[in-house]
């Protein structure tokens, strides 16, 4: 067990933090590319009905879980368990967590390393070193490696610093500035030509498409990945809050930012697309599929700021700038879960554990990088449609049939005194304990058998 723990010496604190690991690639690449991908509105639609009925109670069973153990994610799960069988499966569960959370940060670190080059391009062309800043922004094996290693290197300083000093300081910093860009950039894209077609796209939803499978379930992986839910990251920032804390308050708010992010971003880079397409930028196949997915807003994006003439460049810089420390508080909460363990568990220092841990995700995210076309979007797909979802599954049963009950509604009633007039303390035990399972098993079944 832990000796000594951090806590999060504010309120702010926390929710900085855990939105700083919520809003990321997955907001401004993930959420957008899917959207664009599917369908667009439907994709939307299904999107926040997902993300408010099933991820923010999934994101309550972590962050309680985690505040009441005041642990990583194998002890949290074997404290509440009752008996050896189920603290098996919970052991098991929290280590699977902290597999996907690794799995998830090789491909991260890589499209991180992506935004830091098209950062560093910009700084490049105003200072007139136009050869260098091409190739910073061509795809290319060493290009990819140079850049997703120096944000791995990065990660890796902040986990060593710990909780307090590396995660609260970096979170609190350059969110608000974040959203005032991207909402400035919003304003300018909707008064392009093309703009127009893009927002349709986005806002009118094609009902039908809206009960497909396939598009189902990419959405409820776009969820849980946007809110980093499924790999134990909430939970154990959820055991950094201290007791005084209202916790549902708290996570209804990282809820609320971080789905606003995902939703402005999509009024960025929809109508960018079209923007792009009406300029003569091929963004479709002739079947209609996006030309290249995974890259889809480091085409369109720049193609956006160079219609900006010379102050393009700065927008550019600042934009990557701003994504690049967005990607950096996630992915250090990421981090953050197999440290935790290993630290607790086999009472390695920080220090060791942070560089043994970073240094074998690098080796992984090699290996991607050398096998792109196969492994990239095999690792996403496999950890961020299936896992996550599932894993979270697993966090509902602990919480809603494997924890005693009168404990959750005892760790319920911390820092809250008037919880129980409240409708989170009336609906939420057994929302969690039989509706969210269920419909995560749904959907599963439902893209088996689509
Ligand atoms: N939520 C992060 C993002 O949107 C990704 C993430 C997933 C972070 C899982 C931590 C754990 O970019």
């Amino acid at each position: 067990m832990a000796t000594a723990r951090g806590e999060f010496t504010s309120r702010f604190g926390f929710v900085m933090a855990a939105a700083g690991s919520a809003v990321g690639l997955g907001n401004i690449w993930g959420f957008p590319t899917q959207a664009a991908s599917n369908g667009g509105a439907a994709f939307l639609l299904v999107y926040l009905i997902l993300a408010f009925t099933l991820a923010y109670p999934a994101l309550m069973a972590e962050l309680i879980i985690g505040r009441h153990a005041h642990a990583n994610t194998v002890s949290a799960l074997r404290l509440i368990s009752p008996n050896a069988a189920l603290r098996t499966v919970g052991t098991t569960t929290g280590i699977a967590g902290f597999v996907v959370a690794s799995l998830i940060l090789s491909f991260y670190a890589i499209v991180a390393g992506w935004m830091v080059a098209h950062c560093l391009s910009s700084a490049a062309l105003l200072l007139g070193m136009d050869g260098a800043s091409e190739w910073l922004v061509s795809f290319g094996f060493v290009r990819n490696l140079i850049f997703m290693l120096l944000f791995m290197g990065l990660t890796i300083s902040i986990i060593s610093a710990g909780v307090r000093e590396g995660i609260e300081r970096w979170s609190a910093r350059l969110m608000p500035a974040l959203l005032l860009t991207l909402m400035a950039l919003v304003i300018y894209v909707l008064t392009l030509d093309g703009a127009a077609d893009g927002l349709k796209v986005y806002l009118l939803p094609d009902f039908e498409r809206a009960l497909e499978p396939k598009l189902i379930i990419a959405a409820l992986g776009a969820a849980f990945f946007s809110l980093s839910l499924g790999v134990g990251t909430m939970l154990i920032y959820g055991s950094y809050v201290s007791d005084k804390e209202n916790l549902p308050v708290l996570g209804g708010m990282v809820t609320l930012v971080d789905i606003s992010i995902a939703v402005v971003a999509g009024f960025l880079v929809l109508p960018a697309m079209y923007v792009a397409l009406n300029n003569g930028v091929e963004i479709f196949t002739d079947t209609g599929a996006l030309i290249s997915e995974d890259t889809l807003i480091f085409t369109v994006l720049p193609e956006l700021f160079s219609t900006m003439g010379a102050t393009g460049l700065i927008v550019s810089f600042t934009f990557f700038f701003l994504m690049s420390i967005a990607a950096l508080t996630s992915s250090i909460s990421m981090l953050e879960v197999p440290v935790a363990y290993t630290i607790e568990e086999h009472g390695i220092k920080r220090h060791t554990a942070v560089w043994m841990i970073g240094g074998a995700i690098a080796l992984v995210s090699t290996a991607i990088l050398l096998n792109f076309g196969t492994l990239f979007g095999l690792v996403i797909s496999v950890t961020t449609r299936y896992s996550q979802p599932l894993l979270g599954f697993m966090f509902c049963i602990y919480a809603g049939w494997v924890w005693n009950r009168n404990s959750i509604l005892q760790e319920l009633r911390k820092g809250n005194p008037e919880v129980e007039q409240g409708l989170f303390w009336k609906v939420w035990p057994w929302y969690v304990k039989f509706v969210c399972p269920l419909i995560i098993l749904a959907i599963f079944l439902q893209s088996l058998l689509g």
